[in-house]
């Protein structure tokens, strides 16, 4: 076979091109286009400090970094033509490149590799993704603080087992996910500082002969410094795996307030009334208003889960420093990044539209003995009953409520005394809902003055 249709990148060493299979196989163009935008300032970035070291001539640098620029503007438009046979993002660019400025371009390449090239690339992308996540996360605490506010002393039944357990205030269940979402942020935050160097510069493996400034090029990119260890930069995956941690355990907590938007808009629950906006109708059954924007958030955590177990998977069995399985880090994370980006959107629209269902709250908050515990409590309080004997009476007052089909206010105060008479009129003050999410005001409790306290703090931490 003739050099003509061998590779032209290491064309020399070859006789004959791959099989197409290989070439399907090896090929990663079809996903990796997806960092034109990065490979192109990575390239830019490296001509210009080759011309400030002296490696490159100033003339040449600048015909590759205006090349680049017109590479750039094609792939925006849509009209630069991927080629599988090149390969990858990196040889598609340098290809065309070759093609706008001539030889010039033959001469990017030196002093890097695509292995320090590739790792620079996807660290810049996770790391724009890293930004949109916290963007977006911001954005979904805003709306839930919103909510938050307006409901503040809302009250609603608390469940444990999801069964009725204690009333709490619509506040302060809309202020647990903002304490949620608030760590993952700090998640995100803290993976970018930690991911924030740059690998460009490592060359191949072993870093270069060629007197590089690899400080300079860290600084073009925005990254703080460069990696100190040339194997570790361009084998190292850990930066896309903490992110892929983060955007999993943000997806959970999305998920599982999704899980919640599904049972309250159920007609069973009717606690919330999600818009027309982020729901659909059913085909066949006309009164059907499905929640089916929660839904597929609720899913999405498998497929982001799942790239972080492929990720994982991929890397723990490689030897230092590149291997080609490190190409199967891609497709993974663009995937997962998409969903949680789209998750936390529809989440954000879902909560800045969902209208709490007032009454309906109220009505379930005073049901299923919710008032029970604050019944105990004030056994306990006010005929210095131990608490284990307050549970006890309280019990069989819950049993006697039952038998008679009503809640616990309810009860008249004979029926109390039947189970113990040194009970009150004053219990019954205890027995109502409101009271009850208002007595508990121990820090980081359900009362709305100490709900009220902590959106206050969270506006203040966003500014
Ligand atoms: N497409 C490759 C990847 O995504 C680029 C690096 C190739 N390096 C190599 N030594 N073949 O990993």
């Amino acid at each position: 076979m003739s050099d003509s249709s061998s590779n032209a990148m290491w064309g020399g060493r070859f006789a004959a091109g791959p099989d197409a299979i290989m070439e399907a196989i090896n090929a990663s163009i079809g996903f990796d286009k997806r960092l034109a935008a990065q490979d192109i300032a990575g390239s830019r970035a490296h001509a210009a400090m080759l011309a400030a070291q002296g490696i490159l001539r100033d003339s040449d640098a600048e015909a590759i970094r205006e090349g680049l620029l017109t590479v750039l503007s094609e792939i925006e438009s849509g009209s630069f033509q991927f080629s599988t046979a090149l390969e990858d993002i990196h040889m598609n660019v340098e290809s065309r490149l070759k093609e706008i400025v001539g030889e010039p371009a033959g001469r990017l390449h030196t002093a890097r590799s695509r292995n320090d090239q590739v790792a620079t690339d996807f660290r810049l992308w996770v790391r724009d993704q890293i930004d949109a996540a916290i963007g977006g996360v911001e954005a979904l605490i805003r709306a839930l603080l919103v909510q938050a506010e307006a409901g503040a002393d809302w009250v609603m039944p608390g469940f444990t087992h999801l069964q009725t357990a204690q009333p709490v205030t619509w506040g302060h269940h809309m202020m647990a996910y903002v304490e949620m979402f608030s760590r993952d942020l700090s998640r995100f935050k803290d993976a970018r500082v930690r991911m924030n160097e740059s690998p460009l510069g490592a060359a191949a493996l072993a870093g270069t002969s060629f007197p590089i400034n690899r400080h300079m090029t860290a600084e073009a990119l925005g990254f703080d410094r460069p990696m100190a260890n040339s194997l570790d930069a361009v084998s190292a995956r850990d930066f896309a795996l903490e992110f892929l941690g983060a955007a999993s355990i943000c997806a959970m907590h999305l998920s599982r307030f999704a899980e919640e938007l599904v049972i309250w808009s159920s007609a069973q629950f009717r606690f919330v009334t999600l818009s027309d906006r982020f729901s659909t109708g059913s085909s066949i059954m006309p009164q059907k208003k499905n929640p089916d924007a929660a839904e597929l958030i609720r899913a999405k955590i498998g497929r982001i889960f799942g790239a972080n177990v492929a990720l994982m998977m991929v890397m723990k069995g490689l030897p230092l420093a590149y291997s080609k399985d490190m190409q199967e880090d891609k497709e993974q994370v663009f995937d997962a990044a998409d969903n949680l980006m789209l998750a936390l959107a529809a989440m954000e629209g879902m909560v800045k539209d969902m209208s709490a269902n007032r009454p309906q709250l109220a009505a379930a908050a005073g049901s299923g003995f919710s008032t029970a515990t604050d019944l105990a409590d004030w056994l306990v309080r006010v005929l210095d009953m131990p608490f284990r004997d307050a549970h006890h009476v309280t019990g069989s007052l819950v049993a006697l409520a039952e038998e008679k089909g009503c809640d616990l206010p309810d009860l008249t105060l004979e029926d109390m005394k039947s189970v113990h008479d040194a009970i009150t009129e004053e219990v019954f003050g205890v027995l109502g809902v409101d009271n009850s999410v208002a007595s508990r005001m121990s820090y980081g409790g359900t009362a709305p003055e100490q709900v009220r306290a902590q959106v206050a703090r969270w506006k203040e931490v966003l500014g």
